[in-house]
């Protein structure tokens, strides 16, 4: 076991642990050629040799994908026998800590947390790379904060990707026919099932995840592993509205979908879900949920969605032109009204007469006085007019978002 003086590749000076889990050790350690802090993960378990190319590979597809809320990766080795990886060091805490430490959080808090990791694992899916550990333990709050708005940074980072697979089977055997091992509390459905892990099972551990936020625990509890596993594979979570009153309809419907057994029923990918989350969050003193400082955090249509439908050219210049004559007409007719009420013994005037040359009415005597009967037809004369509303917003079509990657820094 690597202690405080322990330099790997003569390069990473190991300092304190950081943490323990299930196959490895984390310890701060110094980058001594870029003299910067960074943390190594250092595995226990050894594995043979395919199991070191596996993980080396997926170490490799990791370092590959940079976003703001992912861990980035920075480089994978071996140190007698013993693969590791160097990372970015995030000081702060888990979202497991957190949970253990106060239960519940807002639902501005579990929004927010979601909508990064979904980002995150977008960017992720989008390169052919899956989790497939999505868990507390693995979203890590630099600083000890948790983001209650979605364009919060630095937000959450979401840790092992993609790594665990290539530990965990390679080495262990996540999951054979019946068989599972380590702590199936997100383990899909299908996983259980022994097939292999797949984008829609990120999703349904984020769900997961999602839930034991809100509820302050996970939706299926269990003494054994198996019974665990089980549960995920066969039954219904309890509905979270009967958990936790007085949550958004739309969220809870969105952690349920995304719960679903079967992962067809479940949102159709990151994209979508985080589209979904954003939309639940409770918006405050009708504003909505801004873009952040950098797209990734910005409300992203499904990739495939239809293009925006082009505002129709000359849509809208005739209905324009059509109320342009109705004010025209009604501030003429107003000019008439104000003088046939002002000149009460003057004859009924020839209302577009006057229009025209108001100058030949001014000296005109005035008329019997019942202008305002007269005014009617000519209004009335205006096709459509009185149908339609006024031209201001409706007639501009909004343009969806655009349906750009959000992810910047790929
Ligand atoms: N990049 C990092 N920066 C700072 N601390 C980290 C980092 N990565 C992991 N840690 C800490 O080390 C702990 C152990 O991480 P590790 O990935 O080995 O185990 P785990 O995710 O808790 O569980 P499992 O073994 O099932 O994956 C984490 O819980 C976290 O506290
Ligand atoms: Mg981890």
């Amino acid at each position: 076991m690597p202690v405080a003086s322990t330099v790997l590749a003569d390069r990473y000076e190991l300092g304190r642990q950081l943490g323990r889990g299930g196959m490895a050790t984390v310890y701060e350690a110094r980058d001594k050629l870029l003299d910067r802090a960074v943390a190594v993960k250092l595995l226990r378990v050894d594995g043979d040799a395919t199991a070191r190319r596996r993980f080396a590979a997926e170490a490799r597809a990791a370092a590959s994908l940079t976003h703001p809320h992912a861990v980035a990766v920075y480089d994978v080795s071996t140190s007698e026998e013993r693969p590791y990886i160097v990372m970015e060091l995030v000081r702060g805490t888990t979202l497991e800590h957190v949970i253990d430490g106060q239960g519940r959080l807002s639902t501005a808090q579990v929004v927010a947390v979601g909508s990064q990791v979904l980002a995150a694992l977008h960017a992720a899916h989008r390169r052919g790379l899956v989790h497939r550990d999505v868990k507390p333990a693995n979203i890590l709050l630099p600083d000890g904060v948790v983001p209650s708005r979605p364009d919060e940074l630095p937000g959450v980072k979401l840790a092992d990707f993609g790594i665990a697979k290539a530990t965990h089977e390679a080495t262990v055997g996540l999951t054979m026919a019946g068989q599972v091992i380590g702590t199936p509390r997100y383990l899909s459905p299908e996983q259980v099932r022994g097939q292999r892990a797949t984008p829609q099972s990120d999703l349904y551990a984020t769900a997961v995840v999602l839930y034991e936020m809100l509820a302050g625990h996970p939706p299926f509890e269990h003494d054994s592993a198996v019974g665990l596993a089980l549960a995920h594979r066969e039954d219904e979570p309890p509905p979270l509205d009967e958990i936790r009153s007085g949550l958004d309809r739309n969220l809870v419907t969105l952690v349920h979908q995304a719960l679903s057994k079967d992962p067809a029923d479940r949102p159709a990918d990151a994209v979508e879900m985080r589209e979904a989350l954003l939309r639940s969050q409770p918006v405050a003193s009708g504003t909505h949920v801004l873009p952040g400082p950098d797209a990734s955090t910005q409300v992203v249509p499904q990739r495939d969605a239809p293009p925006a439908t082009p505002a129709a050219p000359g849509r809208r210049s005739p209905r324009l032109l059509r109320w342009v004559v109705v004010l025209a007409l009604l501030a003429v007719l107003g000019v008439l009204a104000t003088q046939v009420l002002t000149q009460p013994s003057a004859p009924t005037a020839e209302p577009t007469a006057q229009a025209q040359d108001p100058s030949e009415g001014a000296g005109q005597p005035a008329g019997a006085g019942d202008a305002p009967a007269q005014e009617a037809p000519a209004v009335d004369a205006q096709p459509e007019g009185q149908a339609d509303p006024p031209p201001p917003a409706e007639a501009q079509p909004t343009a969806p978002p655009s349906a750009e990657d959000p992810q910047p820094s790929e």
